[in-house]
């Protein structure tokens, strides 16, 4: 697909997916990092998780709501707020459409490479992201001699779509995921999933003060500013979000509040398998 005129690129939204409701801690992100931009976001509550699926579904998820957030929301860039599919899709998403499309692992990266000072940096995920082993592999881009200690924590998607963010169950699912990363001396732990930082209080808890728990988001918003600057698409209007489902559970608004921190006056569904 051609890259909009840069002219008339700069009035259109930015298009942020994710497979549920976590890629909201990431429109938060950029909304306080790009207040003037309009957002569309996609949560694919449909077919959630997309953590234990393999590279091919994600890679034909990814690009079916690229394509719906082109032609229905003509967007002028695209967010993968979504680890998996940053980590599995990324490549192909950049070679098929010509707009900026940013992910989540780079920045997340980044984030702990800057904050660790032992350069032991523990990863949690996603089976599919700590699988595809996207973020040693950038981790290592950054600081070639980090130790990266990684873990899949399967649970935890469904803990927090669930709201069950904190008290004795996270607690025990949280411990046992973390025993092998703070056994292995990480000073820093990455929350490699856009769902996780809704379990931080929990997870810092158990992993202790001496552990910084550092995420994707707020660095993912920078990156994205710095992106649209480069490609002088930044907006100066008045900020607006927009959301899309593809599937409407009765509790949606509910949950999508706690993720986003503000009540989601409308919630769109769409059939995204016609994309
Ligand atoms: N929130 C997504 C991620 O960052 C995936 C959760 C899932 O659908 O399994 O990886």
């Amino acid at each position: 697909m051609k890259h909009p005129p840069l002219r008339q690129a700069q009035g259109r939204p930015i298009g942020i997916f994710d497979s549920g409701l976590g890629g909201l801690t990431v429109v938060k992100a950029i909304q306080r990092e790009l207040p003037k931009e309009k957002l569309v976001y996609f949560g694919d509550t449909a077919r959630i998780p997309y953590g234990t699926k393999g590279p091919e579904t994600i890679k034909h998820y990814a690009k079916q709501i690229v394509r719906f957030l082109i032609k229905k929301e003509k967007v002028k860039a695209v967010v993968v707020a979504c680890n998996t599919s940053s980590a599995w899709a990324l490549k192909d998403l950049r070679g098929e459409f010509s707009i900026p499309v940013l992910g989540v692992i780079e920045p997340g990266a980044h984030a702990a490479v800057e904050v660790t000072r032992n350069g032991v940096i523990g990863v949690i995920g996603t089976e599919g992201t700590i699988y595809s082993g996207a973020y040693p592999e950038a981790i290592h881009r950054l600081m070639p001699q980090a130790k990266v200690l990684t873990r899949p924590c399967p649970l935890f998607v469904p803990l927090v779509e669930e709201g069950k963010i904190s008290g004795p169950i996270a607690e025990s699912i949280a411990r046992e995921y973390l025993r092998p990363l703070l056994k292995g001396g990480i000073d820093t732990l990455l929350l490699g999933c856009t769902h996780y930082p809704l379990l931080k209080k929990t997870l810092s808890k158990v992993a202790g003060k001496k552990v910084k728990i550092v995420d994707s988001a707020d660095e993912t918003a920078r990156s994205l500013h710095r992106n649209l600057d480069m490609h002088g698409i930044e907006l100066s209007g008045k900020g607006s979000g927009k959301y899309y489902v593809s599937d409407l559970s009765r509790k949606f608004k509910e949950h999508a509040q706690r993720f986003l921190g503000k009540h989601i006056p409308k919630v769109e569904k769409i059939f995204i398998e016609k994309y």
